[in-house]
């Protein structure tokens, strides 16, 4: 077994990030046994497909590492890095280039949603993004790839590459990895907008809860979130229909470890002018002591670095004999 993921170091880690995926991958990381490791690292080579200077970019990867600590991911027990600094992945990720498809590429709902109208103004590496996602995957041979919902359809190219490759050199190299999603919050919604997923790229800051947010800011944007005038039903198949009310329930549920009909039962009746302060504070007491260590450890850069090398260190001995294997199917010398 072999536990995979990746996150942009693009602008703030959010609740979506965090109850769609990290908090699984620290639960993955702390299920782990003997000497399995877990592969967590911040997709910078991704990131370029969002323009951006060159110190905000050192910051982002930065404070991306802070975050990632923060929230419980261990250093000393997962391999945690910044994909830039294992040049693997762009190496893998080139060679996959010859079997990953155009129309394969073509049908990523992700990309498509990216570009909108602009399809010709769109980067080359926005277009490739997914085969960069399939090196990451694939140079790890992961076998369990923990990520939100949007995801999915990424992972399932990653084992279209995986097998195209195998059968075209008739090798039994890369392994088909399989998407970790979680059942209650595999997509978390914008409080604005229960049919919109909550991004960093939403122009409305009101639409996500930051792992930076203070107390006040985090009670306010639940306050403000966009909820119907309907009481909360009886059990949770009363929130058909009611997009942004299924969304507030559904992360009640996940934060307190319970399901939404329990959560249902429990305010059954009552409008949102109950359920909101409820909502509120268990998110101010389950992020309040994330923010403190974050706040902490992304004061101390050099402390970061150093975590972030001597994980890459480990990735590209992890991943250097994939990476020979795949050119050596190909017949490249290397
Ligand atoms: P990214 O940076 O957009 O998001 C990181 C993780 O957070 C999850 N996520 C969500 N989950 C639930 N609800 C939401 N509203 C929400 N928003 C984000 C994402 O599903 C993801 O798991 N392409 C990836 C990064 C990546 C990667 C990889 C992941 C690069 N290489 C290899 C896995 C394996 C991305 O942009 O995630």
């Amino acid at each position: 077994m072999r536990v995979l993921s990746g996150i942009q170091p693009t602008g703030n880690l959010h609740l979506g990030n965090y109850l769609g995926a990290i908090r699984n991958w620290v639960r993955m990381q702390d299920e782990m046994t003997g000497d399995a490791q877990c592969f967590f690292f911040l997709a910078d080579m991704h990131s370029i497909t969002v323009h951006e200077g060159r110190e905000q970019r050192i910051r982002n990867v930065r404070d991306m590492a802070a975050a990632l600590v923060a929230a419980g991911i261990d250093p000393d027990r997962s391999v945690l890095f910044n994909q830039a600094r294992v040049p693997a992945h762009a190496e893998l990720c080139w060679l996959l280039n010859g079997t990953a498809r155009i129309g394969w590429l073509n049908r990523m709902t992700q990309f498509k949603d990216k570009v909108g109208k602009d399809r010709e103004g769109a980067s080359i590496g926005l277009f490739v993004y997914p085969v960069l996602q399939a090196a990451d995957i694939l140079v790890y041979n992961a076998t369990h790839v923990p990520v939100g919902e949007d995801q999915k359809q990424h992972l399932e190219l990653a084992r279209d590459i995986a097998t195209k490759f195998n059968t075209d050199f008739g090798v039994e190299l890369f392994t088909l990895p399989d998407p970790i999603i979680p059942r209650e919050s595999a997509r978390i919604m914008s409080l604005r907008d229960g049919t919109a997923k909550m991004s960093k790229s939403d122009p409305s800051d009101m639409s996500r809860v930051n792992l930076t947010d203070d107390d006040d800011a985090i009670v306010q944007k639940v306050k403000k979130a966009k909820t119907d005038p309907e009481p909360l039903p009886e059990t949770a198949e009363g929130l058909a229909g009611r997009p942004e009310a299924n969304n507030l329930v559904g992360i009640y549920a996940t934060l307190s470890g319970t399901t939404a009909d329990a959560v249902c039962a429990e305010f059954a009746g009552k409008g949102f002018g109950a359920f909101k302060p409820a909502l509120g504070e268990l998110l101010v007491e389950t992020l309040r002591p994330i923010r403190t260590r974050f706040m902490e450890l992304r004061t101390d850069d050099a402390a970061l670095d150093a975590i972030l090398e001597k994980g890459a260190a480990k990735a590209a001995a992890a991943a250097d004999p994939t990476l020979r294997a795949a050119y050596d199917a190909m017949g490249l010398m290397r």
